[in-house]
This record gives structure tokens, C-alpha cells and sequence, in this order.
């Protein structure tokens, strides 16, 4: 997968200074050597985002965003290595050499490009059904649905016929065969019966990326019959988790924010209506990916979910991954109407656009549905809800929000400001965590953050300060070598950076460019920022390190004995000569000056 080499990466990595890339993205405000700002990857206040030049790393200690510039890149603009790569030569006026793809590779791009030409070319075929005799029935459906013409070919809205192997036939004709036919998701190949479509009778939505591919379809029954929607899986180049139906338009509106939607039909009812800036999810829950995915248009976002239990449902699950996202949220009440399709059928684009500019600060919605688990007649119960909606205050961290939010709620639910303001500071003083939002995280690292592993932890210490103090390495080397970092990861970092030490040139920034994904950039990062609690004096701080050494040590050696093959003579003569090491070390003194 290394399409560059490593001296090119390295060569448009330095040339883009951290400082100066993020600056164009972040405020960012110079603290002693460090550089801090609002985190752009979570929702923060109060600045825990660093950069530091000297490391060529952003960190934030928030929410554990961290990497080097290609990271940074690739997180924001929700880019790939490669994407990461291109923005960033061409910002410093680096040409990059053409693409050589393995053999591997090519085939693989290769089959994508088919599968997308065989989705385009489905696509207009079911357009080209809906127009002729055939797609009588589905023509007067979307009639009935009150979709005009021009918005039927804007969305390339299409009929895919009566007979179930009617796109099949017509794909075999333009000579595909059937191994790439299955791949596209369109057709089944069936041992006995042989190929026949995936959709047949139904009215045909073809799912655009944005970059207006087709990518996929969903496919309605005309009247009654299950499923109501079909469709298509996921495929080569259909990732539901990263796409959202009409976003291939909405990105292009001049309206500031973003409509969530629940439905095909929601957005297309709201396009037509003027409302070019509606997104929905794929026939699949909101994901974090999708929020992401939101965060390159927008900074906000408007809930327009069915009014039942499920909407509600669906909203109240969207609200902490869009907030996570660092989006904020508003919530679009469609009462007495079931969803926006059927609002703006029955009171227009004006009434729906009232409803815009009266849309729930999200946080109130959650408490207004919160409420309904209550009865607000008994005092006891009544009591509980204040309590949990104390709790659910502590997640505002600055006060003037918090304070301003507590006035809000009290004088919704009329209360005294100063009785909840109280209730707030009870639920802090006892400990009470707002909900666990903050904590979703993905990532390995992640998880250890709530649970900490000591033994990571120490490693971390390690690497971080064999970073920030370079005269550290040649005391740490006496003690410790890269093999004695027991986990994966740690290990590779280590030995790279051991390495960089030999070669005279320690560059934490170059080893998270050896990483092309993401989450492992991020990890990488995460070792080189282990939070270091301050120390009083020399001493101290030579106390911290001699006791990180030998937990290292120790560490290493108990796992080096219980992953010891039983035969391994040499192995155990290693491990007991290190054993008396440690012993020995037990009174070590480093002194570090
Ligand atoms: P809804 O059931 O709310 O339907 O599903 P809708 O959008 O109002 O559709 P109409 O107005 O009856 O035509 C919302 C979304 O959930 C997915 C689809 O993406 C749909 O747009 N869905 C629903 C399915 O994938 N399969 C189904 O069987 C039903
Ligand atoms: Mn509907």
C-alpha cells in the first residue's frame, strides 16, 4: 500500500508546518512553547486542543484527537492517507509523481469503476422504464405522491420493471458477465434459476454519493407489501455509514445548516419544496460516521424526524453523536403531521419553514422527553426528574452555559433558578457524570483512558518523555530496549524510535506518517502525549523515571516468562540474568542533570 515513498511523505510533512496548516482550520493561541485552541473533533469551551511545533503533533486531552499533519487532514476533512497526501504537495507546490498501482490494485479500482458504471447504467434504465409504457403505474404513483417531473429526473427517479429478470437480461446485453453483475448487488445469481434482479415492480430511488455516483438504490413497493423499501447492500462502493442520500445537493445549498431526515421520500419532498439543504440516512441508524461525514458542510444541524416513538427514538440517539461530532443540534417538532414529506404536503414550505425558525435547542428536547418517564403530579417522582436533569446539567463544563441552561430549564418547568442551581452543584459534589456522550470512542487507546491499564500507561510515560527530553534516551537505553514495550504497537513505535536515535535525528511526527489509517495515527500520537503530572523538583522527577523504568522492566519480563516456550534454554537464561538486573535496580538512583 506505500504509494510514496517514505522521503517524499517525509519531504511534504515537514514542508507543511503543523502550526501553519491548523492555524487555517483552528484559532489557536500560543501558551509557552505550545500552541492551544477549541477542539475541532469534540464540543469543548474551554481550549484543551494542543500543537506543538517542536513535536510537529496536535493532542487535544479532551477527547484523545491527536497526529501529525497528515492526521489532522485526514480527521478534519475526513480524508484518506492518499487524499491527505495530494492536499498537502500541492499547498507547498510539491509535485507528485504519477500513481503506479500493483497489479492488485489496479484490479480492484477496476472492479469499483464497474460496479459504478453498471450502477449508472441501471439507473437509467429504470428511468428510461418509468418514461415508457411500462412505468404507467409508477408514474401515476409519484403523481399521487405529488412529485413533479423536473423533480423525477433531478433525482433520477426511475420503475424497475414486472418481470424479475428484466435489468438482468439487459446487463448480460451490454456485456457484463455474472461474477461483476452479483458484485453490484443488483442481481442474484441463483445455481438452478440462474441471475434475476434484486428489485422488480417498485419504484426506484437511485442513491447518490457526493460526487453524484450512483453508488446503490432503495426501492419502494407501490401500495401495500413488505418490505416497504428494499435496499441495495453494501457493496464495493456502498458504504451506508458514510454516505446520506441527497447530501450530493445539499452540499451544494447556500443555507447555513444541514436537515436530517428519516426518509427517501422526506428529502425529496423537501427539495422540491426549496429546502435543497435535506440529508437522510441510508435505511440505517445515524452513525458517527455520517456525523463526521455532516461536519465538512455544516455546523448545524436540524432534526426533522417522524413525530412517533421511533422518530423521537432516532432523534434522542442522533443529539450525543452530533454533539460528539462537535455539531450542535436543533430539534424540528412535525405535529400533528407524521413526517416532513406529509407537513409541507398539508401546510406548505412556508409553515415549514416557521417550524425551522422555531426549532428545540436540542438539549431542551431532551429534557422535554426526559419528563415524560416522570409524573410531574407526584412529588417524589417529580423530585427524581429534577435530580436527573441536575445530572444532565454538569454536561455543560463552562458556567455561564451551564448557568444560562438552569434558567432555561427553570423556568420551563418553574422552579427556582437557585433551588436548581443548588440541585447542579449537589449532583457535581456527589460525583454524578453527565452521561456517557464523551466516551464512545472507538479506538483501543480510548477505551483504556476509562480504565486505566498501568502498564500501558508507564510505557506511554516512557515514550512521551523519551520525546520531550532527548538527553533521557541515553540514561533510558542503559535499562530498557524496545522489546521491552509488551504491547503491539507500542513495540513498533518504540523500535522506530530507537532508530530515529541511532540515525542522530528523533522525529516523533515522521513515525505516525508510517501509519495510513486514521485510528492508528491517532494512537500513535496518543503515545507521545502520556499526560505528565507536574513535579515539585529534580528529585521528584528522577524518582518518577527510575520507577517507570523498572515497572517497565518488570513488566516485560513477567510476559517475556509467560510467553516462554517451555524449550527455549537461551530464553530463560535472558530472563533470569534480567531478573537479577531488576533486583539489582531495585535501589537504582538515576540522576538526570
Ligand atoms: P418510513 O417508514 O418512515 O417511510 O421509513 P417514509 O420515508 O415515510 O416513506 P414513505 O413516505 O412511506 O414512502 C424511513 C426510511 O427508512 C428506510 C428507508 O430509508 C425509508 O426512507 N426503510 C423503511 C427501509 O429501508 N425499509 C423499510 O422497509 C422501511
Ligand atoms: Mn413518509
Amino acid at each position: 500500500m506505500a504509494y510514496y515513498s517514505d522521503e517524499l511523505i517525509e519531504e511534504v510533512r515537514s514542508r507543511n508546518d503543523i502550526v501553519d496548516v491548523i492555524s487555517g482550520y483552528v484559532r489557536l493561541q500560543k501558551k509557552g512553547s505550545t500552541y492551544f485552541g477549541l477542539c475541532p473533533f469534540h464540543n469543548e469551551k474551554t481550549p484543551s486542543f494542543s500543537v506543538s511545533p517542536n513535536k510537529q503533533m496536535y493532542y487535544c486531552f479532551g477527547c484523545g484527537a491527536g497526529g501529525n499533519v497528515f492526521t489532522f487532514i485526514m480527521q478534519y476533512e475526513n480524508f484518506t492517507f492518499h487524499e491527505a497526501m495530494e492536499l498537502l504537495a500541492s499547498r507547498v507546490g510539491i509535485e507528485l509523481p504519477k500513481q503506479e498501482m500493483t497489479p492488485k490494485q489496479k484490479r480492484e479500482a477496476d472492479r469499483r469503476s464497474r460496479i459504478l458504471e453498471i450502477n449508472k447504467t441501471a439507473a437509467k434504465y429504470y428511468y428510461m422504464l418509468l418514461c415508457s409504457d411500462q412505468g404507467k403505474t409508477a408514474r401515476n404513483y409519484f403523481e399521487k405522491r405529488a412529485l413533479s417531473g423536473s423533480t423525477i429526473k433531478h433525482f433520477g427517479l426511475g420503475y424497475s420493471g414486472k418481470y424479475s429478470d428484466d435489468l438482468y437480461r439487459y446487463l448480460k446485453k451490454q456485456g457484463y458477465e455474472d461474477g461483476i453483475l452479483k458484485e453490484s448487488g443488483l442481481i442474484t445469481i441463483d445455481e438452478k434459476r440462474g441471475g434475476y434482479d434484486k428489485f422488480w415492480n417498485r419504484a426506484m430511488f437511485p442513491i447518490m454519493d457526493v460526487n453524484n455516483r450512483v453508488i446503490g438504490f432503495g426501492g419502494r413497493v407501490m401500495g401495500e407489501g413488505e418490505p416497504k423499501y428494499l435496499n441495495s447492500p453494501e457493496t464495493a462502493v456502498f458504504d451506508k455509514s458514510r454516505n446520506l442520500y441527497g447530501l450530493n445537493f445539499a452540499r451544494q445549498s447556500r443555507k447555513p445548516q444541514i436537515l436530517l431526515c428519516e426518509g427517501y421520500m422526506d428529502v425529496i419532498a423537501l427539495h422540491q419544496a426549496g429546502f435543497d439543504n435535506a440529508v437522510a440516512s441510508l435505511g440505517t441508524s445515524f452513525t458517527s460516521g455520517h456525523a463526521n461525514l455532516l461536519k465538512r458542510y455544516t455546523k448545524e444541524v436540524y432534526l426533522t424526524f417522524d413525530s412517533d416513538g421511533a422518530g423521537v427514538k432516532a432523534a434522542l440517539r442522533a443529539i450525543p453523536i452530533l454533539k460528539e461530532a462537535g455539531l450542535t443540534a436543533k430539534v424540528i417538532n412535525m405535529k400533528p403531521h407524521k413526517d416532513p414529506d406529509e407537513f409541507i404536503k398539508a401546510e406548505g414550505a412556508q409553515a415549514y419553514q416557521q417550524r425551522i425558525d422555531e426549532a428545540e435547542n436540542s438539549f431542551m428536547f431532551e429534557v422535554r422527553m426526559l419528563e415524560r418517564d416522570y409524573d410531574m403530579k407526584d412529588p417524589e417522582s417529580k423530585t427524581e426528574f429534577f435530580e436527573e436533569t441536575a445530572k444532565k446539567l454538569l454536561q455543560f463544563q463552562e458556567e455561564l452555559e451551564r448557568e444560562n441552561y438552569i434558567e432555561a430549564v427553570a423556568s420551563r418547568y418553574q422552579v427556582g433558578f437557585e433551588q436548581l442551581r443548588s440541585m447542579v452543584k449537589n449532583q457535581a459534589a456527589r460525583g454524578a457524570y453527565p452521561g456517557k456522550e464523551r466516551r464512545t470512542l472507538k479506538s483501543g487507546v480510548q477505551k483504556d483512558k476509562k480504565k486505566p491499564d498501568g502498564m500501558k500507561q508507564s510505557q506511554r510515560l516512557l515514550l512521551t518523555w523519551l520525546i520531550e527530553d532527548t538527553r533521557l534516551f541515553e540514561i533510558i537505553e542503559k535499562y530498557i530496549t524496545p522489546e521491552d514495550f509488551t504491547e503491539g504497537l507500542y513495540h513498533t513505535v518504540a523500535s522506530m524510535l530507537y532508530e530515529q536515535y541511532r540515525q542522530g535525528a528523533v522525529n516523533p511526527a515522521r513515525i505516525i506518517s508510517n501509519f495510513t489509517e486514521e485510528e492508528e495515527q491517532k494512537e500513535v500520537a496518543a503515545l507521545f502525549n502520556a499526560r505528565i503530572y507536574p513535579v515539585e523538583n529534580q528529585a521528584e522527577r528522577e524518582k518518577a523515571l527510575t520507577e517507570t523504568i523498572v515497572r517497565v522492566k518488570k513488566n516485560s519480563l513477567e510476559y517475556r516468562a509467560a510467553h516462554l516456550d517451555p524449550t527455549d534454554i537461551a530464553g530463560l537464561q535472558q530472563i533470569i540474568n534480567d531478573q537479577k538486573k531488576l533486583d539489582q535496580m531495585q535501589n537504582l538512583h538515576i540522576s538526570i542533570d
